[in-house]
Formats: structure tokens, C-alpha cells, sequence
């Protein structure tokens, strides 16, 4: 029984690979490596001690995509991969609604022409843009409000539609609050590319002397103390949640839309006072104005994942600070540092059982043999 993880070379899909690695199954990971290492590969390898499937693959070649299903049998799928930065999105909206929508149709596509109609989907909080109140529950109105937002919004539309258009599908819709932390290992965690967008890496970035200070974005909200209040939930506990949508999607037919956050909102400067608690380490910031698209609070009502997964989070804002920190210095420049592979791809080449370096490196062409 193979389950495929698209995106599964990335931050919550390397999470994700190792519960599903932990809990017996058997992964196959299509990534393209836009936004992920390779050398995250021998990292989840490292930590489960097990062998797995990659393919190098765009979700946008249909062509190589269809190989994927034609020599595997696969038993469902959990479709991480895609665009996800905000503001990149009001920029450049059409290769978000190409790059997310088109990978998600050719998928599901595939999933219908060989049988695989067992799917779990990364959504986010994002789809509720400004809620009216909190905390935020399934049923709630959904108003994206940038195109990343609408990408998410609309796969989840077109999910229901193909429910609707053949009752043999089974989709679990997860809606992601705020994802932080790492692998207690520190071998995997968040990774951005140049600058984060996103707080706890920014933070973390600040800690290790990349960055000078953090700027707290928005000092006005109707908030605690006037910064901004998120719903942060340990990355771990978000894969474990992908884990029991899966087993929820392999036992039934259904279509079932569940939010996995903590239940707990905390501010931009609690974060910081947590960090630096757990560190020991001075956040240097600076409160300036808002970030345009942002909202004043956000966080989660899970009960819906806890009664119909069986599903809560468990990790607390310590552990998730603890956790972020000790990837973060243990790996000063992310994946960089230890790259296996320089300049170079590894070949959609089947079971990697990664052993060693040299087994990667045989795997390895140059770029320019790749193609
Ligand atoms: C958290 C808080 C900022 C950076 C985004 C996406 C969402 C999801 C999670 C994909 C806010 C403040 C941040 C900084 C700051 N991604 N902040 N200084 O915006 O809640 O959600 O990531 O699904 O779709 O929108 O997360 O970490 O960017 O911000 O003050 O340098 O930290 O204003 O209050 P956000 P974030």
C-alpha cells in the first residue's frame, strides 16, 4: 500500500513523510524541488531508518506524472505541493492560479483514470480571510483574500465537485493554521528561501546573527498587547494530523473538511518573550505598521479533527520555540551546509535505499545529462 506525498520534500511534507514512514506505510514523494532540498531526502531517511520512493517530477508534466501511477500502485494521496507565499501571490497571481490549480487538475485527473480516489488536501486558514470572530470553526464564511488564498479556495471547490460528480472518492480537506517548530532531531525543519516571510523563521534567523531585528508588523490590533494573534501549532502535530485524515480516508467514502490548529492564539510578542525564555537568546524588534493583507487574529476551532479524527494537538508554544531553535542552529544556513548534491538533480531513479553518500551520489547526474 503506497501513498503518495506530493511536495513531499518540503517543510510540513518531510513532517509528513516521517509520520507516515513511523506509522508502517510505504512513501513515494514527487517533488520538482523548487522550494525544497534533496538533501532533505537523507534526512528523513536518516531519522526513520527506512527506504522510500522519489520521483523528481512537476505536478505541470502531466507525461511523467502519468508514469508514476502506470508502474506504482498507489492507494491514495496527500497533495502538498504547490505555491504558498502570500504576498508573491499579489504580484504574480497567474502562476499561482497555473502553478496550484493546473498541478491539482492534472493529479486528480490521474487519480481518476487509475483508480486512486482516496485523497488528503492541503488547504489553509488562509480561505476564511477576516473572520467575523473567534475561534474559527469549518462552517464559517470563506473569503480568501489574495490570490494564494483563492488558489486554496478553489481546489477545495473543485474537490467537492468531483465528490459530488462520483461518491467513490474519499477527500479529507485540512485547513493549516500556523505550522512552526521541527523534528526534535533538528536534522529537518523550515527552510525559506532568502528572506522569511514567515515569523518563527524570522525570528530564528534573528537569533543565529543572519538578520539585525525582527519588525513587529502591526502595534494597534484589538489584541492583548496590539500585535497580531495566530493559532501557531507544532509542525509534528500537523503531520500527525495528516496521518489520521489518511486513515479516515482509507476506511471511508466521504468528503470532510477539518481545521488543525491548537485552539490557542498567541501574539507576535508572546512569541518573542517564549523564544527568548526558551533560549536565552535577545529578539531585537522594532514595532512598525501593519503588513498589507494581514488580519488582526486568527486561531483555531478543532473540535471537529478531535471528534472525527481522534485527532489534537499536543505540542505547547515551548516546545514548538525549543524545537525551532535547535534546527535553526544546528543548520545556520538550512539544508546548505551539508548539501549532498551540488548543482546537480537527483534522477527520478526509484527506491533510493540512501545508506550512504555514495548511494545518493550514483544517483546524482549532472544538470545537464538530466534532461
Ligand atoms: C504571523 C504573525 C505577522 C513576520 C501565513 C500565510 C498562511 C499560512 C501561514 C500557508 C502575523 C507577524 C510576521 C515578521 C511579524 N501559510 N509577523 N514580522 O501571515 O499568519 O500566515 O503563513 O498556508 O497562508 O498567510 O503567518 O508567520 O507570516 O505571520 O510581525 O517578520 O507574525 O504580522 O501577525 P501568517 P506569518
Amino acid at each position: 500500500m503506497t501513498i503518495l506525498v506530493t511536495g513531499g520534500a518540503g517543510f510540513i511534507g518531510s513532517h509528513i513523510s516521517v509520520e507516515l514512514l513511523n506509522a508502517g506505510y510505504n512513501l513515494m514523494i514527487v517533488d520538482n524541488f523548487s522550494n525544497s532540498n534533496p538533501e532533505v531526502l537523507r534526512r528523513i531517511q536518516k531519522i526513520t531508518g527506512k527506504s522510500f520512493e522519489i520521483h523528481q517530477i512537476d505536478l505541470l508534466n502531466e507525461k511523467d506524472l502519468e508514469r508514476v501511477f502506470i508502474e506504482n500502485r498507489i492507494e491514495a494521496v496527500i497533495h502538498l505541493a504547490g505555491l504558498k507565499a502570500v504576498g508573491e501571490s499579489v504580484v504574480e497571481p497567474l502562476k499561482y492560479y497555473r502553478t496550484n490549480i493546473n498541478s491539482t487538475i492534472n493529479l486528480c485527473k490521474l487519480m481518476k483514470k487509475y483508480h486512486v480516489r482516496k485523497l488528503v488536501f492541503s488547504s489553509s486558514a488562509t480561505v476564511y480571510g477576516m473572520p467575523d470572530k473567534v475561534p474559527i470553526a469549518e462552517d464559517f464564511p470563506l473569503k480568501a483574500m489574495n490570490p494564494y488564498g483563492r488558489t486554496k479556495l478553489m481546489i477545495e471547490e473543485i474537490l467537492q465537485d468531483i465528490y459530488i460528480s462520483d461518491k467513490q472518492w474519499s477527500i479529507s480537506i485540512l485547513r493549516y493554521f500556523n505550522p512552526i517548530g521541527a523534528h526534535e532531531s533538528g536534522l529537518i525543519g523550515d527552510n525559506p528561501n532568502g528572506i522569511p516571510n514567515n515569523l518563527m523563521p524570522f525570528i530564528t534567523k534573528v537569533a543565529i546573527g543572519e538578520l539585525k531585528e525582527l519588525k513587529v508588523f502591526g502595534q494597534h490590533y484589538p489584541t492583548i498587547d496590539g500585535t497580531g494573534v495566530r493559532d501557531y501549532i507544532h509542525v509534528i502535530d500537523l503531520a500527525k494530523g495528516h496521518v489520521a485524515a489518511l486513515d479516515k480516508v482509507l476506511k471511508t467514502n466521504s468528503i470532510n473538511t477539518y481545521n488543525l490548529g491548537t485552539g490557542q492564539g498567541y501574539s507576535v510578542l508572546e512569541i518573542i518573550t517564549a523564544f527568548e525564555s526558551i533560549t536565552g537568546i535577545k529578539i531585537p524588534f522594532q514595532l512598525s505598521e501593519p503588513r498589507l493583507g494581514d488580519i488582526a487574529i486568527c486561531y483555531a476551532d478543532s473540535s471537529k479533527a478531535k471528534m472525527e479524527l481522534g485527532w489534537e494537538a499536543e505540542k505547547g508554544i515551548i516546545e514548538m520555540c525549543r524545537d525551532a531553535w535547535r534546527w535553526q542552529r544546528k543548520n545556520p544556513n538550512g539544508y546548505q551546509d551539508n548539501k549532498l548534491i551540488s548543482n546537480s538533480r537527483i534522477r527520478d531513479s526509484g527506491l533510493m535505499n540512501m545508506e550512504s553518500t555514495e548511494e545518493v551520489e550514483k544517483n546524482v547526474v549532472d544538470e545537464k545529462t538530466y534532461t
